[in-house]
């Protein structure tokens, strides 16, 4: 995923072309380029790598102008060099693009070679719109002309010589909003954040939108078309603004981490509290399914593994969790009567967006479960689930997750009692463990300090296991994700039982074994694998609860205990990741990684 910004009417607009991209930074940091178009000249920086290097060379030779598009690119097409970064241009036209152009290999090849500056697919719309306006075409003709030839996603903000005073976006498949801001002043950006204190309403472009921003006026046109169509403005609360900064945290990542208990009350309070309680649940096809897909990748993905255990378990309903890069090409069976549930924090993931078109096209009942209420999933399924976690910058998600996890649980309660699985007691009970969740959540935030102290034991580790049975298994697997992503140490989750069927080679006196023991009936099982993988030195740092504490007898000598709050199983999964993200958080700030903005990665992935 890219980051792309364009604002028109902004003296000096080169620099708040930069505080845009500051803001979308986390979009995508491969490398990072501004244009603005003055005196009939586009003027053009671009710099490899993070966006700082970039800030200094336009701080050493700002570009002049009122009118600029910017770009903070994560590498798909050609490498992330200063050649392949955005701005593109040609001789009339300099554009930034987030998406794929998928058939750009044949547009390509209808050119001279010569023309081409980069290997990047974005380029090739540089000469198709450059080709139409060599051949008189104004730039509203040449738009025309070009789309219909384009495949794949886009969202293009573009400056044409021959619309010197215009700021031009494009939107398929690739989110483009429109903020108004003050004293006439016009912004494009992917997102919101890019300029959410200094405008005052928001337009979200729909999908096949173009929009002209132009002497403080915007006029939008659907399908290439130019008949003007009306989009609805919205204003922008003084909240999403304050989400944009660190605060008293060192990192964003800390600071979602933190932000838990209250994201989980504000989530809660839109589904669990008792008029609340998904009042807007259709009641089919959930109650006569005959099983339920879910579909996710990553972080999402074994939010979904999570849930397929309390579905099962609570409601009764066969759940098949799938990869969704895996899913569309395993030609799975879906039957007429099942449905399907599509969870993505940013609903923009391209594998799980395409996964939810191919679902749709079967005919099968789609729902999403996204952070990003106006993202495609959202538009594109039957019934949308949404998490209250506010803007998640860190590229590891925490807080979103957590807020899947409370929504899944509600959603497993709700269909529970809909298909008779669960009396309306049982679900009131439920309720009850989960109104307690938030008050939970910041009791377990107390363990930070002994993680911090922890962290220094990872400074050499190559490897580290993370086990849990049950429930807490998918658990065990996004701990480990976390610890891979932000301290680049290599990290495998297991099911606690199946250790002995291979990884436990991997054993020996050097290898941290991260161990998730909730106090259930689960725990002699998993007391039996933590044996086993003391007998062979591993170093266990085990979680759990006062009663799992007390359980351990003389074998907590032979390991680390970290005590957390006691918690109902059905819960423990909420609870057990709060301390997997600290305890990833303090190693990777301990090896002084760059946390909110790991080597290669990007906040979301919308390129399959
Ligand atoms: O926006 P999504 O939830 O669809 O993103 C899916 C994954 O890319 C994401 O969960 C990723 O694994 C996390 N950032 C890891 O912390």
């Amino acid at each position: 995923m890219c980051g792309i910004v364009g604002i028109n009417g902004a003296p000096d607009v080169c620099f708040d072309l930069l505080a845009g991209l500051k803001r979308l930074e986390y979009r995508g940091y491969d490398s990072a380029g501004v244009a603005t178009l003055f005196n009939k000249e586009f003027h053009r920086q671009r710099a490899e790598g993070k966006l700082i290097n970039l800030e200094r060379i336009v701080k050493e030779h700002p570009l002049p102008g009122i009118i600029g598009i910017g770009h903070t690119r994560w590498a798909t097409h050609g490498g992330p060099t200063t050649s392949n970064a955005h701005p593109h241009q040609g001789q009339y036209v300099a554009l930034v693009h987030n998406g794929i152009i998928e058939n750009h290999r044949e547009l390509r090849a209808g050119f001279d070679q010569t023309l081409f500056q980069s290997e990047t697919d974005s380029e090739v719309v540089v000469h198709l719109l450059d080709a139409y306006i060599k051949k008189g075409y104004d730039h509203a003709a040449a738009i025309q002309a070009t789309l219909p030839q384009l495949k794949g996603s886009y969202a293009l903000a573009v400056l044409f010589k021959n619309a010197p005073d215009t700021l031009v976006g494009i939107c398929r498949g690739s989110p483009l909003v429109i903020g108004h801001g003050k004293e006439g002043r016009l912004f494009l950006a992917s997102d919101i954040f890019a300029f959410a204190d200094y405008c005052e309403s928001v337009t979200y472009l729909e999908e096949g939108d173009w929009t002209e921003l132009k002497n403080g006026t915007v006029t939008i046109y659907s399908h290439g078309s130019t008949h003007p169509v009306t989009r609805p403005s919205l204003p922008i609360s003084a909240d999403i603004a304050s989400q944009a900064t660190k605060g008293l945290y060192r990192h964003f990542m800390l600071k979602e981490i933190m932000e838990q208990p209250e994201v989980l009350q504000n989530t809660l309070e839109k589904y669990a509290h008792s008029e609340a309680w998904l009042t807007k649940m259709p009641t089919n096809p959930w109650k006569k399914a005959s099983g339920l897909s879910i579909v996710a990748c990553g972080t999402s993905f074994y939010a979904g593994c999570v849930a397929k255990y309390w579905f099962e378990e609570i409601a009764r309903l066969p759940v098949a969790v799938d990869i969704a890069s895996e899913y569309r090409y395993r030609h799975p069976a879906l039957p007429a009567d099942s449905c399907a549930l599509f969870i993505s924090q940013s609903g923009e993931t391209a594998d799980t967006l395409a996964a939810a078109r191919f679902t749709k096209q079967k005919k099968i009942y789609c729902a999403s479960l996204v952070n990003v209420a106006e993202s495609s999933l959202a538009r594109e399924v039957d019934q949308v689930f949404q998490t209250y976690a506010g803007f998640e910058i860190g590229v590891a998600s925490t807080k979103t997750f957590t807020t899947q996890l409370i929504v899944l649980a509600a959603l497993t309660a709700e269909v529970a009692l809909l298909r008779g699985e669960i009396s309306a007691e049982e679900r009131a009970t439920l309720q009850k463990d989960l109104l307690m969740l938030p008050r939970l959540v910041e009791e377990t935030l107390k363990i930070q300090g002994s993680l911090q102290r922890l962290a220094p034991q990872f400074e050499r580790v190559k490897a580290a296991l993370y086990l849990g049975r049950g429930a807490l298994y998918p658990v065990a697997l996004e701990g480990a994700l976390k610890l891979k992503e932000i301290s680049y140490i290599h990290a495998e989750g297991y099911a606690a039982g199946e250790l002995k069927h291979g990884p436990i080679a991997l054993i020996d006196d050097k290898i941290p074994v991260v161990v998730l023991a909730p106090h259930d009936v689960l725990f002699e099982k998993i007391l039996s694998n933590v044996q086993e993988v003391l007998a062979r030195k591993g170093q266990v740092i085990l979680f759990t609860d006062n009663d799992g504490a007390r359980a351990l007898n003389t074998l907590a000598e032979g390991m680390q205990v970290c005590i957390l709050p006691k918690v109902c199983s059905f819960l423990a999964p909420i609870v057990y990741t709060v301390p997997m993200q600290l305890l990833a958080y303090h190693v990777a700030a301990f090896k002084g990684t760059d946390i909110d903005q790991p080597r290669n990665l990007a906040k979301s992935v919308t390129v399959e």
